[in-house]
């Protein structure tokens, strides 16, 4: 829904003396003063269905008492996790390279050194934030792959400490010693581009870069100069910095979708039908018990 469109059905539902109590928001409303204004005083909730709230401005919300919900858990955290593991071994095996290769009838024997990748077992993972999805994915890398984690988060980690021997970083040591760096970070103004040419500068040449966070953490911009100077060994990204669009400026000659080493996914880390089921469940349940006069499950802030 366009945000004009949502203005006119909040206004025409209070005209119609049926304004609305509760809104369900996907991660790309917008939902800002504007729309809770429009929606009026008998807005109790804001459910958001991701994780991820920065779409809603949270202060306006605050201000006319309304709750905003999100839907976190072990659920969406190991799916989302499984979509980065996904994109790395994607990226080290080459495989979206290979198979565009294939399909195009170029394969016509075998070869020692045919698109030859990286292994992943024994390499470090640096892990930009380390809460549930970073966590999970830590999980994924150390027990399944043997990887090496390092970590960079405000907080310690013991449970990734003690259970996986991973180490906690500063975030400039974070990239300059891991193979593979990925985001798992809020969008923030702190976190607006958090990499940039600077950070990205940091990385090994040999390293990649996943971004299932949220496309604004990363300098778009910066990223595909660093692509194309072949500063970093290539990107796995489910998010864009001007998403749908997945390149912010189309009169610029550089685009990610020209790069073999980058593999590009619709924002689709959390799509299986068993986390869609879950934060459809768990967004109406936080509907219902905020109509109930009850606590929310799980408030965003
Ligand atoms: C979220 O829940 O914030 C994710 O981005 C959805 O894929």
């Amino acid at each position: 829904m366009t945000k004009r469109e949502m203005l006119e059905e909040l206004r025409a539902a209070t005209r119609k003396g049926a304004p609305y109590s509760a809104l369900l928001a996907l991660l790309n409303d917008r939902i800002d003063s504007e729309i809770m204004d429009a929606a009026g005083k008998e807005l109790k909730i804001i459910a958001n269905y991701a994780v991820g709230f920065d779409n809603i401005d949270l202060a306006a919300a605050k201000r006319r008492g309304i709750i905003v919900t999100n839907t976190p858990g072990n659920q969406i955290s190991d799916t989302v996790a499984e979509h980065a593991f996904a994109l790395i071994l994607g990226l080290a095996k080459r495989i979206s390279e290979a198979d565009r290769f294939t399909r195009a009838h170029h394969y016509r024997g075998w070869a020692p050194k045919l698109l030859l990748g990286t292994d992943v077992r024994g390499k470090t993972l640096g892990i930009v934030g380390a809460g549930r999805i970073g966590s999970s994915l830590a999980r994924h890398a150390r027990l399944g792959f043997d990887m090496e984690i390092l970590y960079s988060d405000p907080n310690r980690n013991m449970e990734l400490e003690k259970k996986l021997g991973a180490r906690k970083a500063a975030f400039e040591a974070l990239l300059k010693k891991s193979d593979f760096v990925s985001l798992h970070v809020p969008l923030l103004p702190s976190t607006r581009h958090l990499m940039n040419a600077r950070t990205i500068g940091l990385m090994k040449k040999t390293a990649f870069l996943i971004n299932t966070s949220r496309g604004p953490v990363v300098s778009e911009k910066d990223l595909l100069q660093s692509l194309y100077k072949k500063k970093i060994a290539g990107a796995g990204l489910d998010v864009f910095e001007c998403e749908p669009a997945i390149d912010c400026d189309l009169t610029d000659r550089m685009e990610l979708n020209k790069l073999e080493n980058v593999i590009l996914t619709p924002h689709t880390a959390s799509a299986t039908v068993e986390t869609r089921q879950f934060m459809s469940e768990l967004a109406a349940k936080n509907i219902i018990a905020v109509l109930s006069g009850r606590k929310p499950i799980s408030p965003a802030a």
